[in-house]
């Protein structure tokens, strides 16, 4: 089709037949889809989506193999201690999410396992996209979900570049099917990754083509409009590596940034001080003998680049095996260092 043929008006029926007839031949076969639809397992659903809030379904995959194994059930994960939640999280990023799942695990396991869309969304870490998609996916209540996949598939098919929270919410509930809901959410998901891409959208097999607004004007990537993102703030920070990449003084982070975890020794930057100002400080609150510098490291976060002089030192404090804990990426990146430097004298 070209770009000037118009799309037909929208008949609701016939559109939702068609994705799901789509669904059921193309979706995804994922882990967390075993079982009758609108009968799964709640806790798994639950995982999953706490999961792929912030991780794209190949790599959550991998995570979440992990983390079933270390915790087959809601039981698993109430008893198990935060320590061994956040090591099984490791690598995934914000883990407020691992620790609000295992707040919640003890929740359920004290109160039951919720039914419903109100019943999920009272637990720690449960929003309305999560409460929506679990509620749906394992106990078919009719709730539309509403996620950056969900976006992006109405405000093409509507032809809207400025669609906002309430407007996608409106349209995917009157979109919804009520007889298949956690179907049609997971349609919608699918189709937003694999036919409906940000970039590249692939108009020409997407059973939803004959009603796209988007397509229909030849320039389906131009809706939505792109977001404006707040800038990503640069911070400086220096840390010690007291020990090696097997056995090093370990500390627990505070603060929402990397709060929980654990990782070597570091100080933030303050705004006018050089790293050599900021490792002075640091090892006087170690009582610490500063050595040479290992190398830099960086890490994106969401609205944080974190750059990160990583030192060796040395200390009397007691050293942890790094094997057990859980640590951030950067602070993977860091040890790596040392091994990386070792390697290189013998290049
Ligand atoms: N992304 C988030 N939740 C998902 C799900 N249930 N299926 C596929 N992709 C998803």
């Amino acid at each position: 089709m070209n770009a000037a043929s118009a799309p037909q008006a929208i008949p609701i029926p016939a559109l939702r037949e068609a994705l799901l007839t789509w669904f059921d031949h193309s979706g995804r076969a994922l882990p967390w889809r075993a079982g009758a639809e609108g009968a799964r397992d709640p806790y798994r659903v639950w995982v999953a989506e706490i999961l792929l809030q912030q991780t794209q379904v190949a790599r959550g995959l991998v995570y979440y193999e992990r983390f079933l194994t270390a915790f087959p059930s809601v039981q698993a994960l109430a008893e198990a201690p935060i320590d061994a939640v956040l090591k099984a999280w490791e690598g995934c990023g914000y883990y407020a999410r691992a620790r609000n799942l295992h707040r919640a695990a003890g929740v359920i396991v004290a109160g039951g396992m919720p039914s419903t869309y109100a019943g999920w969304l009272a637990l720690p870490g449960v929003g309305p996209y999560t409460a929506a998609a679990v509620s749906s996916l394992a106990f078919g209540e009719q709730r539309a979900v509403n996620d950056g996949n969900v976006r992006r598939v109405l405000a093409r098919l509507y032809g809207e570049r400025l669609p906002t929270e309430p407007w996608v919410q409106a349209r995917a509930d009157a979109l919804l099917d009520s007889g298949r809901p956690g179907a049609f959410n997971e349609a919608v998901m699918d189709l937003g990754a694999t036919i409906c891409t940000p970039k590249a959208p692939r108009c020409a097999v997407c059973p939803l083509a004959a009603w796209c607004e988007a397509r229909a004007s030849g320039q389906p990537t131009a809706f939505p409009a792109p977001k404006v993102r707040a800038a990503v703030r640069e911070v400086g920070a220096v840390a010690v590596l007291i020990g090696n990449e097997h056995s090093a003084v370990l500390e627990r982070r505070e603060g929402a940034l990397l709060g929980g975890l654990m990782g070597l020794p570091s100080e933030l930057r303050e705004p006018d001080e050089t790293a050599a100002q900021a490792l002075a400080r640091l090892c006087a609150r170690l009582d610490a003998v500063p050595g040479t510098l290992l190398g830099t490291v960086s890490h994106t976060m969401t609205h944080r680049q974190i750059t990160l002089d990583v030192y060796a030192a040395q200390s009397a404090h007691p050293k942890t095996p790094v094997q057990d804990a859980a640590l951030s990426r950067l602070d993977h990146k860091a040890l790596e260092l040392l091994a990386a430097r070792r390697g290189s004298l013998f290049d």
